[in-house]
């Protein structure tokens, strides 16, 4: 990205938070309401869609391989697919911008039909690691026609004419790894099994068992096992997507750091394996009432009432990483204001991220001088009052940006930030919400 381009931004030291707001909708449900759109025939309504940049690449990608998309008003969308087994081979390449998940599970989509698609995104996309889902795909006929080093984007695949389908154990906790894996298994005559040691969020079983799919889910201790049949008819049903806890977790955890907050986030997903951070918060002494626990959609969902807390510093043990895995950046935001120590293990998929996000939360912390220590895989915080009054650097990632704007928000002098732009790809509106809740950014 050129300097020209970049969008600066401050926060300093707010007054009490205060309000109610509504979280766009989640990420990788969005993501997947396209993809089943795409492999749907019939059209597929979509209600609270996530309109941020990485599920708009996507709904790109599905327009390049034959899906119609028309928008009919915020949020609203439909697709009409041509359906499972007839994509058609894009003519230019399929461009996934800073999207990890729409660009992996598309991997999955395209590897297990006879076309031959590239692959390629940002900077930041260009770093990430393919071969996690390249391995299995190859396994199930996938021919890898090119790849940069190491296997990263730009990457050129080619299906198979006939799928194998395959018993695959993720060898780390990733739901886009399984998803590619059962994606790819829609199309495979037979039935794929997707075995994960620790469970990871499970959208994509819950979404191929609402458009039809035979899918059984069993668990097997702390992971689970997947079983699909391949090749069902998929039935078109409509998506309502839920408010994403990810993104949920900034207007949280900055009402629990302002003095004086007291606000509503409203219909927030608690689906148990993305709610890692609402545990660990409460854990901290965070002061968070679940007012109206309902279903939307066939997820759980509620309106959370926060207010300003003296959190306290606690252990969050590795086995609640995959339930958390996005939020380690503002929770080590709020353990910067909390009293005492903050041990947060296991976070070696941090690394891969949209950024080295452990290097990337540490300099950030380092810039607002808030004492930390990297050991191994683990991060700890040492809170307290929180000078702040640093410069961070976001590297292309929207959760760096978010989690260094809203420590700004309570630390004693402002935090700066070098890119807002990139706030975009998960949280359009971040900006605007934040200032409706009495958010001070310039
Ligand atoms: C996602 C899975 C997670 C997460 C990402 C979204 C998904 O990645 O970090 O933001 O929608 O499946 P991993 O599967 O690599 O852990």
């Amino acid at each position: 990205m050129s300097t020209q381009s970049l969008a600066p931004l401050t926060a300093r030291r707010s007054g009490p938070l205060r309000g109610r707001a509504r979280a766009p909708g989640d990420k990788s449900i969005s993501h997947r309401a396209f993809l089943f759109g795409l492999l749907t025939r019939g059209g597929v309504e979509i209600h609270g869609l996530l309109e941020g940049e990485d599920v708009l690449r996507t709904g790109q990608a599905c327009r390049q391989l034959g899906a119609e998309i028309v928008q009919h008003g915020p949020g609203r969308w439909s697709v009409r697919g041509p359906g499972l087994g007839a994509l058609l081979a894009p003519r230019d390449a399929l461009d996934f911008g800073n999207a990890g998940t729409g660009s992996r599970l598309m991997m999955g989509v395209v590897g297990s039909h006879p076309i031959q698609a590239t692959f390629d995104g940002d900077a930041s996309l260009r770093k990430r690691p393919m071969r996690r889902i390249l391995d299995p795909l190859r396994q199930m006929g996938t021919q890898v026609v090119a790849e940069a080093e190491g296997g990263r984007c730009p990457i050129i695949l080619r299906g198979p004419d006939a799928v194998s389908p395959i018993l695959y154990r993720t060898p780390v906790a990733s739901a886009q790894i399984k998803s590619a894996v059962l994606l790819a298994g829609l199309n495979a005559r037979g039935l794929t099994t997707v075995i994960e040691t620790e469970a990871s969020r499970d959208h994509t079983e819950k979404m191929l068992a609402h458009f039809g799919a035979d899918v059984s889910v069993t668990v097997e201790g702390d992971g689970r096992r997947i079983d699909l049949v391949g090749q069902p008819t998929l039935v078109a049903r409509p998506v309502h997507v839920p408010a994403d806890p990810s993104s949920a977790a900034f207007p949280i955890v900055a009402a629990l750091i302002t003095p004086g907050s007291d606000l509503v986030v409203e219909g927030v997903m608690m689906n148990p394996l993305r709610s890692g951070l609402l545990t660990t918060l409460r854990e901290m002494g965070g002061r968070i009432d679940t007012l109206e626990l309902r279903d939307e959609g066939g997820e759980q969902v509620a309106d959370l009432r926060v207010r300003a807390s003296d959190l306290i510093g606690v252990d969050v043990p590795a086995a609640r990483a995959p339930s958390m895995i996005d939020e380690y950046p503002i929770l080590a935001v709020a353990a910067a204001f909390a009293k005492g120590a903050t041990r947060m293990r296991g976070l070696h998929e941090l690394r891969v991220k949209e950024s080295d996000r452990l290097a990337a939360v540490a300099a950030g912390l380092a810039a607002a001088g808030v004492a930390h220590e990297i050991v191994g895989d683990d991060l700890m915080v040492e809170g307290g009052p929180v000078p702040g009054g640093g410069f961070v650097e976001t590297k292309l990632d929207h959760r760096i940006a978010m989690s260094f704007l809203v420590m700004g928000l309570a630390s004693e002098a402002p935090m700066r930030i070098d890119d807002s732009a990139t706030i975009a790809t998960s949280f359009p509106n971040f900006r605007a919400l934040m200032e409706g809740l009495g958010a001070a950014f310039e």
